[in-house]
């Protein structure tokens, strides 16, 4: 599949095709894609009457099990497309019943008036009426924000009401239902994704765009509600993003690169005309131009989700999506000049989207690939095409996780081991193969390890040990199984054990410790961003609840989980939802954390609804996989010239 030369995805085009949209656009776009280079993406865009647009919200399909009551809000996400204000009638989720009949009346009569057409022409007229009407009352009551204000939670309260789908949700539960219905953004009248956040007081920068690895609690929480349709239309229309041309001063990326997050944005065809269209930031507009590594690897997984929670194997199966699949896993699987199993990535490249010391290979983004090379082995279909990818996936799996446990793993054992390490080994078999000089110990790690404890280190590199404690990567290994039961369950140990310091008030530690004075200085470049226990510099991240709830659920350990949840769900609502904490224990908002921000409460929402169900947890996890350990591709074990230097490891990492 070639790139095709155009940067934007525009949904409203000449072809046949898709003369309008439908629900099931993304499917035809992607089947067209897949059958030819250097198409345009065809659709359908309203026009309005100056610059307002209506489009009609997934009222009908979404979330309609929550509540049979149209009211209406104003969309943060359309509102944001073109700094115009959009209207748009749902089922809203407030935690009050509204008093207004008038205006439920008027509503209504919108909602009929936006009931899509054939005939786009009719129905621009009457949407233009309604609209100008939802303008004047938006205008003189700024509803969303009473609407926001008054469902403010007060602390402590969580009173469960059963929903209508029979389970217990509290008042903080619906609230952040709301948001994150709130949150959602169309194209096309199609819901594709949300926006990473929804907060009005700061300058938006590129917070209104739908973030990739933003979108993934987003997406499991619409899974386990049944809400399917939403997270199909993202995956297929990122999946279109994928293959298109991206240059950073004429050097173009991979081809089977995904953006780090994408825009709905409007074009003005012709002096009536608007059309829609879909513009990804592939890093080339990012600060610091960092490249989404991630990006592609969260794709992997939520496809996999998909298809585990709804048990629709069939978009996995699509011709369209096997390539985009297989496209991912090239970029990913190309030799370099690398020696090791593990990626090699700038720094950034993850959700620390900023420098902080982890280029090189990254705890995060390992076990990222792990768990997307782990789900790819389960979805590439196995034909002649395939078999030596699927060899590859299979080979890189077991040199990763043989890796990974073997010199990434850190316990009291293995750090008397390193403080003890002699240097300067030049042999096949040497001991301290990185050349680690135990100096490079910290010193608050010498008091912190508890004994019953381990966890991952940071990263890897020659004569370099990253000793940081990094939460995500840490929970994926659990979840992926990249660790060791026993290292999985020293992991949650040492959470368990150092609660303080990684939960505090609010879960949880994006990293631990945080890098101060000439360290911060040198290795964040002063970046006034990340100071000390700050942002990515040892911030508390709401958003990686989620991760800890599959982790603690697969682990039996929900005890752990549920504690942590609690403690957001008291203060979340209280603090409007933020997207990171300060301090070292997580007491403040953050500096400049953004309000609203979704995947706080999309995480909010995945946790409670695992915890729920706790089998729906254990379906996205993996379990050991003893052919994995077993296969040992290296030429040595062939050729019996030399041993096999993973035979001859001595350590704990099959048990
Ligand atoms: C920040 C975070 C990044 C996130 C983005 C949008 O840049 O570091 O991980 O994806 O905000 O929320």
């Amino acid at each position: 599949m070639k790139p095709s030369p155009r940067m934007l995805i525009s949904c409203k085009n000449s072809s046949s095709f898709l003369a309008r949209c439908h629900p099931t656009a993304p499917r035809a776009m992607s089947n067209n894609l897949s059958s030819t280079n250097n198409i345009r993406m065809l659709g359908f865009a309203r026009i309005m009457n100056g610059n307002h647009r209506a489009f009609r919200l997934p009222s009908s399909r979404y979330f309609s099990h929550l509540t049979s009551r149209p009211q209406t809000f104003r969309s943060p996400a359309a509102t944001r497309i073109n700094g115009d204000v959009t209207t748009a009638t749902v089922n809203e989720l407030g935690l009050k019943p509204r008093k207004s009949s008038v205006n439920d009346k008027k509503n209504l009569e919108i909602e009929k008036v936006y009931i899509k057409t054939d005939n786009g022409i009719d129905e621009k007229q009457l949407v233009v009426e309604k609209s100008a009407d939802k303008e004047s009352e938006l205008e003189a009551g700024g509803e969303e924000d009473n609407a926001r204000s008054e469902n403010k939670v007060s602390e402590g309260v969580a009173a469960p009401i059963i929903n209508n789908n029979g389970e217990e949700e509290t008042d903080v539960e619906r609230e952040a239902w709301k948001l994150l219905q709130e949150a959602l953004v169309t194209y096309c009248d199609t819901p594709v994704g949300t926006v990473a956040a929804n907060d009005s007081s700061e300058e938006s920068l590129n917070y209104d765009q739908v973030f990739i690895r933003d979108f993934i609690p987003s997406a499991l929480a619409f899974l386990l509600k049944g809400e399917n349709e939403i997270v199909k239309n993202f995956l297929l229309h990122t999946l279109q993003l994928q293959s298109w041309e991206k240059t950073v001063d004429c050097y173009s990326p991979g081809q089977g690169l995904m953006p780090a997050s994408f825009k709905v944005k409007t074009m003005q065809v012709d002096e009536e005309k608007v059309e829609e269209v879909l513009d990804p930031d592939f890093g080339e507009s990012a600060i610091g131009r960092v490249a989404p590594v991630d990006s592609g690897l969260w794709w992997i997984i939520l496809l996999r989700a998909y298809g585990k929670l709804t048990g629709d194997y069939s978009l996995q199966e699509r011709v369209d999506v096997q390539t985009g699949l297989e496209m991912i896993l090239n970029l990913c699987l190309t030799d370099g000049f690398d020696m090791f199993p593990s990626l090699l990535v700038t720094d950034g490249s993850c959700m620390i989207d900023r420098r902080m010391g982890i280029h090189g290979h990254p705890l995060e983004i390992q076990a990222l690939f792990y768990s997307a090379l782990r789900s790819a082995r389960e979805m590439v279909k196995v034909d002649d095409g395939s078999k030596n990818l699927v060899r590859e996936i299979n080979n890189r799996l077991s040199a990763l996780s043989f890796h990974i446990r073997e010199y990434y793993w850190l316990d009291m054992k293995k750090m008397n081991e390193i403080y003890r390490y002699k240097t300067e080994e030049y042999s096949l078999d040497a001991t301290n193969k990185f050349n680690i000089y135990p100096e490079q110990i910290p010193l608050w790690l010498m008091d912190w390890v508890p004994q019953e404890g381990g966890y991952l280190i940071g990263n890897l590199q020659p004569a370099h040990m990253d000793f940081r404690f990094f939460m995500l990567g840490n929970l994926w290994s659990i979840v992926s199984s990249l660790g060791t039961p026993k290292q999985n369950k020293s992991i949650l140990n040492l959470i368990e054990a150092k609660w303080d310091d990684l939960v505090g008030h609010m879960p949880l530690k994006i990293c631990y410790p945080a890098l101060e004075s000439e360290e911060w200085r040198i290795i964040t470049g002063s970046d006034p961003k990340n100071t000390p226990w700050s942002y990515h510099n040892g911030g508390s991240w709401p958003t990686l609840l989620w991760q800890f709830t599959l982790a603690c659920i697969k682990m039996g350990r929900t005890e752990l989980a549920e504690d942590a949840v609690a403690l957001a769900e008291k203060r979340l609502p209280v603090d409007s939802w933020p997207e990171y904490y300060d301090t070292r224990t997580g007491k403040f908002i953050g500096k400049q954390a953004r309000l609203y921000q979704t995947w706080t409460l999309a995480g909010f929402l995945a946790s409670k609804m695992f915890l729920k169900n706790p089998e729906t947890a254990a379906m996205l996890c993996w379990e050991e996989d003893l052919e994995i350990l077993e296969t040992c591709a290296c030429a040595l074990s062939k050729s019996g010239r030399a041993k096999c230097s993973r035979d001859a490891a001595k350590s704990q990492i099959l048990v």
